[in-house]
Parts: C-alpha cells; sequence; structure tokens
C-alpha cells in the first residue's frame, strides 16, 4: 500500500511551476495539488496515451482512466456508439484490457510520462471481492493517485448494481477503505430516487470524493429496419443532453455530503464547468466533448482562467459551491410541473 502523501502522477511530489505564483485554478485536494479542475472522463480518453501529442495532458488537471476489471472484456456487441440529438449513446460494455494488462503495458506510461497531471484508475467489477482485487494489486503500483469507483455502468448487466442498492454500495465502499490509503471517489449513478442518500452513504464508509454522474440509461431506434440502432439495445446517453441534471444531481450531492465532488456531464465550456462548479463540484470532467474537438478540455481550463481573470476572482475555491439561492429556498427544489 502506497500513502497519499508519496503519491505523485509519478509516485513523487510534483515539482512547482517555474516562478508561477500560485495559478488561481489550483487547489489543494486529496493530500495534493491539481493545478486545473478539468480532468478528461472514464472512456473518453482510453488509458491516456491515445492522447499524447494530441493536447498536452501536463497542462489540464488530469485523468481517468478506462474501466479496469481483474479480468479482459471484450465488451458490447456493435453498434456501440451512436450520435444523439445532443450528444451521444454508448454501450461499450466495460471493454478493457483487464487488471495484468492494465500493470504491464497501460500504467507504465502515465507514470513515466505524466509530471502533473493527477491519474484516476476507474475500477469495475461483478462482485466486492472482484473490486477488492483490482484495488489491492494496483495500490503496490506508482503512477495514479486514486481509484475512481466505477458503481454506475448502465450498459452491462448488473453494472448498476453497487449504485442502486445502499446495503451493496455500503458493503463494497466499507471492504475497499480496508484495501487502499489512497483516495477512493465512487462514481455515483443518477438512476436512484435521491442521490442524496448515496453521496451521504459514501461518505460515512470512508470514500474521499464522489464523481457525479454517469450516463443515463437510453435508447434509439432505427424506424427503417425497426431495430434498436444500439447492438446492446439500450445504452447511455450523455453530452449536452445531460447537463442540466448533471448540474442538479451534483447540487444535491453536495448538499448531502461534504466530500469533495467531481462534476461530470455535458461539459462543452467553461460556463457549462462553472455551472458544476457553482452546484458544488471541485472539479469538472469532460467527456463527450473529446470526440467533437479533442482540445475541449484546454479550451474549459483556459476559460475558467480567463473568468476568474475577468471577474478578479483570487481563486477557484472561491466559487465552489459559491451558488446564491432565491430566499426563502423553495420547498422542494426537486419537483417539477
Ligand atoms: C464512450 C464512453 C465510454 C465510457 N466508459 C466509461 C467507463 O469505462 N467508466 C465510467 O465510469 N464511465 C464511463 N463513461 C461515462 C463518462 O465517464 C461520463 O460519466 C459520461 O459520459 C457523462 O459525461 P459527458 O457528458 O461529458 O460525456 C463512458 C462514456 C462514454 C461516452
Amino acid at each position: 500500500m502506497v500513502p497519499v502523501s508519496a503519491v505523485g502522477a509519478r509516485g513523487g511530489s510534483a515539482p512547482p511551476r517555474s516562478n508561477d505564483p500560485r495559478p488561481r485554478l489550483a487547489q489543494t485536494l486529496f493530500g495534493v495539488e491539481f493545478q486545473s479542475p478539468v480532468l478528461l472522463a472514464s472512456g473518453t480518453c482510453g488509458y491516456g496515451r491515445e492522447y499524447d501529442g494530441l493536447i498536452p495532458l501536463d497542462r489540464i488537471g488530469g485523468l481517468v482512466t478506462k474501466a479496469v476489471s481483474v479480468e479482459p472484456r471484450t465488451g458490447n456487441p456493435p453498434h456501440r456508439i451512436a450520435e444523439t440529438p445532443a450528444g451521444m449513446i454508448n454501450a461499450i460494455g466495460l471493454h478493457n484490457v483487464g487488471l495484468d494488462r492494465f500493470i504491464s503495458e497501460k500504467l507504465p506510461w502515465l507514470r513515466d510520462n505524466l509530471e502533473r497531471a493527477r491519474v484516476f484508475v476507474n475500477v469495475v467489477g461483478r462482485t466486492v471481492e472482484d473490486y477488492a482485487e483490482v484495488v489491492s494489486r494496483l495500490d503496490v503500483e506508482e503512477g495514479f493517485l486514486g481509484y475512481e469507483i466505477n458503481v454506475s455502468c448502465p450498459n452491462v448487466k448488473g453494472g448498476t448494481m453497487f449504485g442502486t442498492d445502499e446495503a451493496a454500495l455500503a458493503e463494497l465502499v466499507g471492504r475497499l477503505r480496508t484495501c487502499t490509503e489512497r483516495p477512493i471517489v465512487v462514481k455515483l449513478t443518477p438512476n436512484v430516487p435521491d442521490i442524496g442518500v448515496f453521496a451521504r452513504l459514501c461518505e460515512e464508509e470512508g470514500a474521499d470524493g464522489l464523481s457525479a454522474i454517469n450516463t443515463f440509461p437510453g435508447m434509439l431506434i432505427d424506424v427503417d429496419r425497426r431495430r434498436p440502432v444500439i447492438g446492446n439495445v439500450s445504452g447511455g446517453v450523455s453530452g449536452p443532453a445531460i447537463l442540466p441534471m448533471g448540474v442538479y444531481l451534483t447540487w444535491r450531492a453536495s448538499r448531502a455530503s461534504s466530500l469533495p465532488i467531481m462534476g461530470i456531464g455535458g461539459i462543452r465550456s467553461a460556463r457549462d464547468a462553472l455551472q458544476y462548479i457553482l452546484a458544488g463540484a471541485s472539479l469538472v470532467q469532460v467527456g463527450t466533448a473529446l470526440f467533437v474537438d479533442p482540445s475541449s478540455a484546454e479550451a474549459v481550463h483556459e476559460g475558467l482562467e480567463a473568468h476568474l481573470e475577468r471577474h478578479a476572482i483570487s481563486s477557484l475555491t472561491e466559487m465552489v459551491g459559491a451558488l446564491e439561492l432565491p430566499a426563502p429556498p423553495p420547498p422542494d427544489a426537486g419537483t417539477s410541473g
């Protein structure tokens, strides 16, 4: 087990930026400094190397790897992605190289090539012991900061089982807490009646942070063929269409727990990211937008910097959770109609 204090992106602490005062976007979270709040979302940036040369990874906050399971997985039959009116639908099915190859082929590149970008490994399993095995075996390795625990994939059988069952989630988080001292961030599913209950439970069981949110289940139909477009029949909807839900659920999660949150869902611009930050997110992740423009994460970073400068805000932390609500607050901001 490697203590958090000993874990930089390379397994050591990152060097200070050359003659910069503390940049406005820098924050200390999970015991380390994030130079930027913008990360690349799991499943949309491979294992990092795929973006090498495409964007300067070491200028942004970091990335979350594709899900890693104990065994390699081949994923779902095609088509696995399709465009929707405001985003995309995917049913990749957690296709991944498995833990052994992740350790031997993917992690070394992250360890040797990223100085300042923080890396989270997205972890998935079918049982508590599966998750525990991934975390325990990875924990002796260097080259990443912590874990994002995926309990929220709608594209595989049982993929949201842990994320929608309070007792199962409590057992999982509690067990993983015994496997590592590194940061454990639980990626919540939007598909529950009250995300706050799950956010609070993660905190009680010892998690260090939350990611909100994963995709929403959805379906597209090819009317000529009278068949589902996606080979798996249904998939997870992401992109701009889910931004308002992501912002809302981040807000709900932040009111229910004091854990730092990574806000995710439909972020394309600094103004999108700021909505999540005002709602309570300390960090944000950019996913689907990368498929439209791989440089969008960097653009979000630059837009945030420009926003703070324009408004003479010295630190992003001032904006985290700084949403101002109308007074008196509505009795239940969750209802509609
Ligand atoms: C093609 C694709 C693959 C994904 N794979 C994963 C995954 O392996 N693990 C995970 O936790 N989330 C996965 N996600 C969900 C994203 O990380 C993110 O939560 C979601 O897409 C919402 O953000 P966005 O609207 O910016 O894409 C995937 C999303 C897409 C589009």
